[in-house]
């Protein structure tokens, strides 16, 4: 994996970008240092880049997730959003409001709402007249193949349904970054199919990033790469970015 690369013509140079976000040496501990979560992890994630993190149960697959997206903070380390360290909670809500989608196992509707106010809400507070919004969500609900169902609430659609209208939302204000923590755990084989199908199609067309946690292999195997953690720490794949020799060499000539 190498760092994109572009000259700089005053100088002629080669200057690598950042890496959409990275990890670097972030440790989470909990219960006062008892339980380690998370343990001196380094990782970088590119912009378009599509990344499976597999793992046992309790090996830190989530508590990455959740670094990832501002939900909960490192113990120690630093978390690098295009180069830029993100600390301040405020930051990550604006990230997650702007440039972060995020898909959890269990959906995390608004059971009360119809499939169209849960997208909608993700459009609030970008000065959209309800009209314009409503039309937005109705858009991203066709995208994801729910527009005969965008009026009904979503307690009384399927699982695999309701996922798709949590990616929706998701993708909503159109993110760079595309975390789903296990997005098919709960569903059925078809259902998981359908939906990482749908993922896969979006990280495609909105050549959004996306870092995939699930236990499925076989859906591992179709992300660009696979990281797999162990008791915290990253065993297989963390993927350090580095600049390609024959770039350099070839920029310097
Ligand atoms: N808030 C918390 N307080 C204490 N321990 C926690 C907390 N959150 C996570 N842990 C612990 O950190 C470890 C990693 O948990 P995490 O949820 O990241 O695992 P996971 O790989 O996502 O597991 P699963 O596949 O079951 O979802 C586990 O031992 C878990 O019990
Ligand atoms: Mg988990």
């Amino acid at each position: 994996m190498y760092y994109e690369t572009k000259s700089n013509s005053s100088s002629n140079q080669v200057l690598a970008s950042p890496p959409l976000i990275a990890l670097r040496n972030v440790s989470r501990l909990y219960d006062a240092g008892a339980i380690a979560a998370v343990t001196d992890v380094d990782l970088e994630i590119q912009a378009s880049d599509c990344v499976a993190i597999v793992g046992a149960s309790g090996s830190g697959k989530s508590s990455l997730v959740n670094l990832l997206c501002g939900i909960d903070y490192p113990s120690a380390g630093t978390v690098l959003w295009q180069g830029r360290p993100i600390r301040k909670q405020v930051e990550w809500a604006r990230m997650r409001r702007t440039q972060i989608g995020i898909v959890f196992q269990e959906f995390n509707l608004i059971p009360t709402l119809t499939a169209l106010e849960n997208v909608e809400l993700a459009l609030f507070g970008r000065g959209l007249s309800t009209v314009r919004r409503q039309t937005r969500a109705a858009i991203l609900l066709e995208r994801v193949g729910l527009e005969a169902r965008m009026h009904n609430r979503v307690t009384t659609l399927s699982g695999g349904e309701r996922q798709r209208v949590a990616i929706a939302r998701a993708i909503a204000n159109e993110p760079l970054l595309l975390l789903a923590d296990e997005p098919t755990g709960s569903l059925d084989s078809v259902n998981a199919l359908l939906v990482a199908d749908l993922l896969f199609k979006l990280h495609h067309d909105a050549k959004m990033a996306i870092v995939l946690v699930t236990h499925d292999e076989m859906l591992a195997a179709r992300c660009r790469r696979q990281i797999r953690v162990k008791d915290g720490q990253i065993v297989e794949g963390a993927g350090k970015a580095v600049i390609a020799p024959s770039i350099v060499g070839a920029a310097g000539s």
